[in-house]
């Protein structure tokens, strides 16, 4: 084992899942943390000393959650505007401007508390590593300070310009067009070297076919990843385009034709494809069909699941409850749900496999519990995954570690 820094030997693990083809999901097993990275997994009978040692007490590890697709970067609160949604009205991306004018009027330091506050949340929930967005600021300069605030908050993320045609410029014809022509030209130049990825909003009353290429392919000629809102609202262009231009991932996907799925397993046909993501809270938020999660995994596609947290259409940060739905409602094995949110989300951010930061930074590869990834892991109050969907909306999460730290529970043995 290369020597990282301090090291901890986890015992006592009744159940842990591993998302690793060979180590699979094991029973009396053990885990050494070493530094950032995990250094050693295996049958606790064999496991090796270390620096001190925690025992788990017979609960279930599994990876911390990837929650892969996250509006973080927000002031305000849109709860009238849920109530009305539950009432009967249906949703409208048009919401999103009341979000854009609460975070244009905030500070710098109340965006970055209420960020702080929600991925704190996500923590406690078991989410070691999420991706957010820009896309409520829909200025350069207010997307420029939304990016800055996000990195170094966030594992990564994501530049999302074209949310809406913001108010002030008419979101029909020309107008609309030279709002495409700021974000792909000098607002992405501004906003590109704090990012990882591009992502538009491709839905009836957001951003048509071809102005959301123009914006993806400005973003893959400056050389960054690519994502897509598709078809969420009603059938739409987003599926296509996404796969086409080689996104990391389309996310949504409520509304998909036979075509469009096999288009998404077969994009992995002979190397990476694009990764569907589902975000189940969200659905039910907007009162929205459920994404054929089921169809999608049956097909051979590769499926995420994460929670969307933003004030409009999905106010949670609980991967818990996005999994427990994924089961329940949506037709999933737990296994299946657990992978989605774990490795899935990973495999959305190009963060499945060892990678060099922009700059220069080595990243350890997310989502799964092996020698070499990082040390993200969570500890769940029960003896295994299943009770995930079988206690729903029971906080199970006991202990939890982020790049080899101990951020909730885990006490060491004296
Ligand atoms: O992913 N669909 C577009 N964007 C967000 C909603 C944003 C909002 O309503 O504030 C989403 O659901």
């Amino acid at each position: 084992m290369a020597d990282r820094g301090r090291s901890t030997l986890i015992t006592g693990i009744g159940e842990l899942t591993t998302n690793d083809d060979e180590l699979g999901r094991m029973r009396d097993a053990a885990v050494v943390v070493e530094g950032d990275a995990i250094a050693w997994v295996g049958g606790a009978a064999d496991a090796p000393a270390a620096d001190e040692r925690v025992d788990v007490g017979g609960r279930a590890v599994l990876p911390g959650w990837v929650d892969s697709h996250t509006h973080l970067v927000f002031a305000g609160d849109r709860t009238a505007e849920f109530e009305a949604r539950m009432a009967g009205q249906a949703y409208a991306a048009g919401g999103i401007a009341q979000t854009v004018a609460a975070t244009r009027a905030a500070s710098d330091t109340a965006l970055a508390a209420n960020l702080d506050r929600l991925a704190d949340e996500a923590l406690r929930g078991g989410t070691t590593a999420l991706e957010t967005k820009t896309g409520y600021g829909l200025t350069i300069a207010d997307e420029l300070r939304s990016a800055r605030i996000a990195a170094g908050r966030a594992d990564a993320v994501t530049f999302l310009g074209a949310h809406l045609v913001p108010p002030g410029w008419a979101d029909d014809g020309a107008d609309a067009d030279a709002y495409v022509d700021l974000v792909a030209g000098d607002m992405l130049a501004a906003v590109a070297p704090h990012v990882d990825a591009v992502d538009v909003f491709c839905e009836r009353g957001a951003f048509d076919e071809p102005q959301s290429r123009r914006v993806l392919e400005a973003a893959r000629a400056r050389g960054l990843a690519l994502r897509v809102h598709g078809n969420q609202l009603g059938p739409g262009p987003g599926v296509r385009l996404a796969v086409e231009l080689g996104a990391l991932s389309v996310d949504h996907v409520a509304f998909l034709d036979d075509e469009e799925v096999a288009l998404l397993a077969e994009s992995w046909h002979g190397g990476r494809g694009t990764v569907a993501t589902v975000l189940p809270a969200c659905d039910l938020s907007t009162r929205m069909p459920l994404a054929p999660a089921r169809r999608l995994l049956d097909a051979g596609a590769v499926v995420a699941i994460a929670t969307n947290c933003n004030p409009g259409t999905s106010y949670t940060t609980s991967m818990a409850f996005c999994v427990a739905t994924a089961v329940l409602q949506m037709g999933l094995s737990i296994e299946e749900a657990v992978r989605a949110a774990t490795l899935g989300g990973a495999v959305a951010l190009d963060r499945d496999a060892p990678r060099i930061a922009a700059d220069g930074r080595a990243l350890l590869p997310l989502g799964r519990i092996r020698p070499g990834a990082r040390a993200d892991l969570q500890v769940l109050d029960a003896p295994s995954i299943t009770h995930l969907a079988y206690r729903p909306g029971v906080p199970l999460v006991h202990a939890v570690w982020r790049a080899g730290s101990p951020v909730v529970g885990a006490r060491p043995i004296p």
